[in-house]
C-alpha cells in the first residue's frame, strides 16, 4: 500500500501547547519595550531557579550555562572536556544525537552495547571492562531515549562506584526527558550523588518535560571552571539566549511539576494504546517503557535474514514508510531491528498508524 499522507512516530517533540504561564512571561516581556540582552550565561534569575532546583545537590548557579537548547550545552561540555584521540563511552541504544555530537566535538564514540532481554542494564563490571586510558567521558541518556529506561539510585551506585575509580573520566548525563515518567518514583538525577573529584556533567533543557518545544532553551550543569569555559566558548561562538525565552524557562522552571503533571496526564491515553497495539502485533516485542513518550519495540523477526543488521533495518523501517507509517530506525541508536515509535501525537492518528503497521508485518 502506498499512503499519500504518512504518520510520523519519528518525531521528537511531542504534540504538546507551550504552558501557558511561559508564554504570558515571554510575552510581558516582549510587551515592555526595548530588550534587555542576557549575560552569557543566562539571566542570574533563572540560573537561580535552576539551582533551586538541585537544592538538595548543591548545585550553585555559577555552576549552571543557560545555552539555545540542550544540543548546544552537550556540544560545549564535549569540546572543553575532550582532547585529541579521545573516547566517548556511549551504553547504546542510546539517542541517535550524541554520534554526531561527539564526532563533530572530535571525540570517538565507543559503543557499550546493553541488552533488551537484559532489560538494558548497566552492569559495572562491563562498565569496568569497557574503560580504557582513551575513554574520557560516560554519556548516559536517564531516562534513556529511546529504550524509555530509567536508571535508578542502586544502579547508579554501582555504576559511579565504577567511574570514581578513574579520576579523568566524566560522566555526562543528558536528563531532558527527567519529568516524563511513568514510575512512582522521580527520576534520579547525576546532581544527587557526591562528586569529590569534579566529574559530573549535567544537561537538560526545556523541550521534552516542559513543553517549550522550539524555544530553544537548555542549560549544563558543570563544576564552575569548566561552566566558565562553556560560557567562554559560547560567547565566541553563539549568543546568549534571547531574553522572553529564558524569562519562558523560568516560569517553566517554576512551574515544572504542575506542567509534567499536565504532560503525563495528556499521554498516559496514547502511551496505553500503544503498548496494548504492539503487544498484539504477532512477533513483536515490546518491554513497558517506565519513561519518555517512546516505546522501542524490538521487530527483529521481521529482518530479512540476507542483509546486514543495518541493511535490514533500514529496509523495514522503509516498508514501514512505504505503508505510511514513520519511524526512527533503531539502527540509528546503536539498535538494528528495533525502533522508536512517539506516541506524543494526537490519538487519532496514533490509532491509524498502529492499523497501518498491523498491515504492513502481515
Ligand atoms: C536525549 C536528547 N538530548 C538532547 C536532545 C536535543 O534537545 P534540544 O531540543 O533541547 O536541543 C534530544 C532531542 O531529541 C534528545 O532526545
Amino acid at each position: 500500500m502506498g499512503a499519500d499522507h504518512i504518520i510520523s512516530l519519528a518525531s521528537g517533540y511531542g504534540n504538546f501547547a507551550p504552558p501557558a504561564a511561559a508564554v504570558a512571561r515571554a510575552a510581558a516581556a516582549l510587551q515592555g519595550g526595548q530588550l534587555p540582552v542576557s549575560a552569557i550565561e543566562g539571566l542570574p534569575a533563572l540560573r537561580e531557579a535552576l539551582a533551586v532546583r538541585y537544592l538538595a545537590a548543591a548545585v550553585s548557579a555559577e555552576q549552571i550555562v543557560v545555552t539555545a537548547g540542550t544540543k548546544p550545552a552537550l556540544f560545549a561540555l564535549l569540546k572543553a572536556v575532550l582532547r585529541p584521540g579521545d573516547e566517548v563511552l556511549l551504553p547504546t541504544p542510546n539517542w541517535f544525537g550524541f554520534w554526531k555530537l561527539i564526532e563533530q566535538a572530535g571525540g570517538i564514540v565507543r559503543p557499550l552495547p546493553l541488552v533488551a532481554t537484559d532489560n538494558y542494564t548497566l552492569h559495572p563490571t562491563a562498565l569496568e571492562a569497557a574503560i580504557t586510558p582513551r575513554t574520557r567521558i560516560l554519556l548516559l541518556s536517564n531516562p534513556n531515549n529511546p529504550t524509555g529506561r530509567v536508571y535508578r539510585r542502586a544502579e547508579l551506585d554501582a555504576v559511579l562506584a565504577v567511574t570514581r575509580q578513574h579520576s579523568d573520566l566524566f560522566v555526562l548525563s543528558d536528563e531532558i526527558y527527567n519529568f516524563i515518567t511513568f514510575g512512582t518514583e522521580p527520576v534520579p538525577s547525576l546532581l544527587e550523588w557526591a562528586d569529590p573529584l569534579g566529574q559530573h556533567l549535567v544537561v537538560n533543557g526545556f523541550s521534552k518535560s516542559l513543553a517549550l518545544i522550539g524555544w530553544g532553551v537548555g542549560y549544563l550543569v558543570a563544576p564552575p571552571a569548566l561552566a566558565r569555559a562553556c560560557a567562554a566558548w559560547q560567547f565566541s561562538t553563539a549568543a546568549a539566549v534571547p531574553v522572553p525565552n529564558q524569562l519562558a524557562a523560568l516560569a517553566a522552571t517554576e512551574a515544572a511539576q504542575a506542567i509534567a503533571d499536565e504532560l503525563l496526564a495528556q499521554l498516559a491515553h496514547n502511551r496505553d494504546l500503544l503498548l496494548d497495539g504492539l503487544a498484539s502485533l504477532p512477533r513483536v516485542h515490546c518491554p513497558c517503557p517506565e519513561a519518555t513518550y517512546y516505546a522501542f519495540p524490538d521487530f527483529t523477526a521481521y529482518l530479512d535474514p540476507s542483509l546486514s543488521p543495518e541493511a535490514a533495518s533500514a529496509a523495514l523501517v522503509a516498508r514501514l514508510q512505504a505503508a505510511g507509517v514513520g519511524v526512527v530506525d533503531g539502527a540509528t541508536c546503536g539498535a538494528p531491528g528495533f525502533a522508536r515509535l512517539s506516541y506524543a501525537l494526537s490519538t487519532n492518528d496514533l490509532q491509524e498508524a498502529l492499523q497501518r503497521l498491523r498491515k504492513a508485518l502481515q
